[in-house]
């Protein structure tokens, strides 16, 4: 881990927050910025076709790009996915008003995706993918987009010619998660294949895949030396302190008392977003997510009067929580990842099978005995089954 210091410091490495679909809207890349202040995150993406979105893009998509630019401390890229260079060129380009670049999503493994010839499904005909670059070339310039892919179809033997396509193209980086289309999320991603791209692109290139935690960017460092950007994903959904691990290498405690009151912020960030996304937006603007809370107590519950009283009108204690049912899910869906690092009596399934928040956090304290109890976010290797989808039944990512 040392090593880590010496060389990079996390030099200059830049950490990002990686694109999940169904996961890192507006409110949690708003909430991750408070745990943890990734540099940068991406959108997931939006599905771009001939008829969609036509008139307009929801204005929470990329809020972060015009309104909320100047109030956030990450930079966000948004991602667009589509086949077409047309229709992506349609959304793009009012985008680009607000943005250096847009990414394209080349990645996507959904069976329903690549049936309709996007996302992974653009790597599966190497003169198809090419031309579609060369289109996106064409109609949005050079250095206006970027390129998020996986290293090959079927195989990583596709991925030395896949590499020289992309390397020839004017774009603005390339991020590569380094599994298949075919691999999932299964085996482990193939980080001499970023090492390979970082070698070839004259551009910068961004590392995806199985980074959860200092030893493991330490290791990555090894194997991919001249890399300048990493993104998270999955491992921020079981950490969600990652980006401080990543910058200090230093595994992250918490208490429970705080682990709950940052969740509570969440579930609050969820409500205003579904409810009142003016009021929230009125908030960033006011600068309340430039401070970061990381581990200290104060600074969550001082954040946590602020968004109730936003939203409610008055302070609500977490234990008078009414959630809607989605942002409850939301909750959960976090908590199912986070759990896998605090160890085995939060793996307790009674936690997840509450129906309100308030015997959501009482089934959490009563795990935890006492709140004031530290815990330490570790990795718990026997619980990878949760993100890889190896044995998971039909939950797998997108
Ligand atoms: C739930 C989920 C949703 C995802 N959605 C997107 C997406 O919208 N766009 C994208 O480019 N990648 C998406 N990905 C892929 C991640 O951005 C990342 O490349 C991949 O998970 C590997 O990194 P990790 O091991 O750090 O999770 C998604 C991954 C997950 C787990």
């Amino acid at each position: 881990m040392s090593e880590l210091k010496n060389k990079k410091n996390q030099r200059d490495i830049q950490l990002g927050l990686a694109p999940m679909e169904g996961v890192t809207c507006l409110a949690t890349r708003l909430w991750f910025s408070v745990t943890s202040t990734p540099d940068f995150a991406m959108t997931p993406f939006l599905r771009v076709t001939r008829d969609y979105p036509w008139k307009r893009v929801a204005s929470t998509y990329a809020a972060e790009i015009f309104d909320l630019k100047d109030f956030t401390s990450y930079r966000l890229i948004p991602q667009l996915m589509g086949n077409s260079p047309e229709d992506l060129e349609r959304i793009a380009l009012p985008l680009l008003q607000g943005t250096s670049f847009v990414d394209v999503n080349c990645g996507c493994p959904s069976p329903k995706v690549v049936g309709s010839h996007a996302g992974s499904g653009l790597l599966e005909k190497q003169d198809v993918f090419e031309s579609f670059l060369e289109g996106l070339e064409e109609r949005l310039g050079h250095g206006q987009f970027s390129i998020k892919m996986r290293s090959g179809f079927l195989s990583h033997e596709e991925f030395p010619q896949l590499l020289k396509i992309v390397s020839k193209k004017n774009i603005a980086q390339l991020t590569l998660h380094a599994r298949t289309r075919k691999d999932r999320y299964t085996g482990h991603a193939k980080w001499d294949l970023i090492d390979l791209a970082t070698l070839s692109c004259p551009f910068p290139v961004v590392g995806s895949g199985d980074i959860i935690n200092a030893e493991s960017l330490a290791q990555f460092l090894r194997i991919a030396p001249k890399i300048d950007k990493v993104i998270i994903g999955r491992g921020a959904l079981r950490n969600p302190w990652i980006f401080n691990e990543l910058r200090s290498n230093k595994a992250v405690e918490i208490t429970v008392s705080t682990l709950l009151l940052s969740l509570s912020c969440y579930a609050v960030l969820q409500e205003l977003l579904a409810r009142e996304p003016l009021k929230l937006f009125a908030l960033v603007k006011a600068g309340l997510f430039l401070e970061a809370c990381e581990t200290d107590e104060n600074k969550w519950e001082k954040l946590y009067h602020k968004l109730t009283e936003t939203l409610y009108g008055q302070s609500v204690p977490p234990s008078s929580l009414q959630l809607d049912r989605a942002s409850f899910a939301r909750v959960k869906m976090i908590w199912n990842s986070l759990r896998s690092s605090l160890g085995s009596a939060f793996m307790n399934p009674l936690i997840l099978r509450t129906s309100s928040f308030s015997d959501f956090e009482k089934e959490i304290l009563n795990t935890a005995k006492v709140s004031s109890s530290q815990l330490l976010l570790n990795h718990n290797p026997q619980y990878d089954w949760i993100y890889s989808g190896a044995k998971s039944n039909g939950n797998e990512p997108t």
